[in-house]
């Protein structure tokens, strides 16, 4: 059945995920089904008006990890998200993991996007040497994919000085709670939180670069409390570096 919505898209992939397909056929059809959706050249005008002029359906807005990601639809079951995300021209967008696996479809303007490999080891949280391995334009209606944490690094940018909009189907997610941000000039990953935990973690790492008692049992508190993992991981990287 032909797709020119987001109802009509998300009912159709998830009648494609509860069917639990193996992951090249979810990709080739979970794939087909969001080129029709990104053809589609009306749909998602509304989202722009109503963002624009609405401050109701503005504030409603899901608090993300990257500002340009706006969440505009989420299945009931916790199967899926569809997220479109506006990229500027001149503007630069880290090199970046995810927690899941995502389609991506070009839907307003062309999109670049570059994929790296990861080729340190991984055994430092702070440290990733990331090197190319391709680099696309996709018009509206071409797709790409990334796969979960170190087999889908990737960036996106517009091109031709316009604002492009890409539409983003994405699994549930097998890590939660950060992305990463990868700097190929100093080989650092950052760990990216959304804006409700951000300042935790802020605090959480400047604890670990005060040498006094108080700190410690700070971050001791944080690693035996009943916060995200995440958040324990965070206190135990910054007591890592206390004692370091
Ligand atoms: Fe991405």
């Amino acid at each position: 059945m032909e797709i020119n919505n987001l109802e009509q898209f998300a009912d159709q992939f998830s009648t494609l995920l509860k069917g639990k397909p193996e992951w090249p056929d979810l990709l080739k059809n979970g794939r087909e089904m969001l080129s029709q959706l990104v053809s589609n050249p009306n749909w998602f005008k509304p989202v722009l008006s109503k963002l624009a002029l609405d401050d109701a359906f503005l504030k409603s807005q899901w608090h993300s990890i990257d500002p340009n990601d706006l969440q505009i639809y989420r299945s009931p079951e916790k199967l899926f998200t569809v997220r479109a995300f506006i990229w500027e021209p001149n503007v630069f967008y880290p090199i970046h993991d995810h927690g899941a696996w995502g389609i991506v479809g070009a839907h307003i303007n062309q999109i670049r996007e570059r994929k790296f490999a990861r080729v340190d080891d991984g055994s430092d949280s702070n440290f990733a040497e990331v090197v190319q391995t391709a680099d696309a334009t996709l018009s509206p209606g071409e797709t790409t994919y990334v796969l979960a944490l170190n087999e889908g690094i990737h960036q996106m940018q517009a091109v031709n000085n316009n604002t492009s909009v890409t539409i983003h189907v994405y699994g549930s997610p097998v890590r939660k709670g950060f992305i990463n941000y990868f700097n190929p000039h100093n080989n650092t990953a950052r760990r990216m939180y959304p804006p409700s935990v951000e300042k935790k973690v802020l605090a959480i790492r400047t604890l670990g670069s005060i040498p006094e008692s108080w700190a410690e049992d700070v971050l001791n508190s944080v690693v035996n409390s009943s916060e995200s993992e995440f958040i324990r991981n965070e206190g135990r990287y910054s007591l890592i570096k206390l004692k370091g």
